[in-house]
């Protein structure tokens, strides 16, 4: 982050490919060099990336941190901002305030085995802690993703859902709402995959992120298998502005989503106001 935290580092896109048609990945490096080397964050948390004379909006910085030849954002185009995002080529400027928020708790998941539980676009912040998991895999126990999308186009990451898939040492389920005909996996809602899954939570932590309606099921389901509210970890989105705790804009109660998450338990979301 620089001196000032309104003020934005200067990075520059150094690779961008499409995810699926609405989808698009960006790889980011500071065009300062010392920063980029000095830049630390943990998995979980977020940019305020800005396409200068548009704006700027929050991406989960979805490569880890034990990769840090790029930062990479995977950004869905639905306004403005992303719009102009879209534009842009390798070798544009952007800005990076970052990082920003809480992170995933992977300490305290040392040794568990992890169910990661995803829809859509919902994968890019468990990328980020998978691959950090892959790169320390001694460190965990089982690792299971169950992933969907609503056709096998809109699913995000597929060379990486390959990769992983063959590695031997994760299990990964995925799942389309609607197959197309080369499709040859499971056709269903990820909840109901994840149901059917019967998976355990014993010594267990279960992650998730998606559509709204995607977590309200899979937290019933992961629920109905027995995860307690501890046990179930989930990111929110919340528009922000400042990202740092003082505009007010991303509150749920008394938390701010830019400070105190976008990282928390179920646990920790039932003792907010529901409102969202
Ligand atoms: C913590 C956090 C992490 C995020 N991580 C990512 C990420 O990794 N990748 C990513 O693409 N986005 C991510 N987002 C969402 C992203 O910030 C918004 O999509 C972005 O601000 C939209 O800006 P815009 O100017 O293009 O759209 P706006 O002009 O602000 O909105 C245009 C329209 O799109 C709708 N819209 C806005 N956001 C979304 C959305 N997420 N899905 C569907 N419709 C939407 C609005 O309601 C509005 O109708 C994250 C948000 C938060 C808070
Ligand atoms: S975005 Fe300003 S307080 Fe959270």
């Amino acid at each position: 982050m620089s001196a000032n935290p309104y003020i934005p580092m200067l990075g520059v896109i150094v690779e961008t490919f499409d995810e699926t048609p609405d989808i698009k990945t960006f790889r980011v490096r500071l065009k300062d060099e010392e920063a980029m080397a000095r830049f630390r964050f943990e998995p979980g948390q977020v940019a305020q990336l800005s396409v200068f004379g548009a704006g700027e909006s929050t991406f989960v910085i979805c490569s880890p941190p034990t990769r840090m030849d790029f930062l990479q954002f995977t950004v869905m185009r639905v306004g403005e901002l992303t719009h102009r995002l879209h534009t842009l080529r390798q070798g544009d400027p952007v800005g990076v305030r970052a990082p920003l928020g809480n992170h995933f708790d992977h300490q305290s998941m040392k040794g568990k085995d992890i169910v990661f539980i995803g829809g859509g676009l919902g994968l890019a912040p468990l990328r980020t802690l998978l691959l950090f998991m892959l790169d320390n895999r001694a460190d965990y126990g089982d690792i299971t993703l169950i992933y969907g999308g609503r056709s096998p186009e809109h699913l995000c990451f597929k060379a990486e859902l390959a990769q992983w898939a063959a590695r031997g040492d994760m299990r990964v389920e995925l799942t389309v709402d609607n197959p197309d005909k080369g499709w040859s996996g499971r056709t269903g809602v990820v909840p109901a995959v994840l149901t059917e899954l019967a998976v355990s939570p014993k010594n267990a932590v279960a992650v998730t992120c998606g559509p709204p309606i995607m977590i309200r099921f899979t937290i019933q389901a992961l629920a109905a298998l027995g995860f307690s509210d501890e046990q179930i970890v989930t990111t929110l989105e919340r528009r922000m502005k400042c990202g740092i705790g003082l505009c007010g804009r991303c509150n749920i109660g008394d938390k701010f989503v830019c400070v105190d998450g976008p990282v928390f338990t179920q646990a920790q979301l039932k003792t907010l106001p529901q409102e969202f």
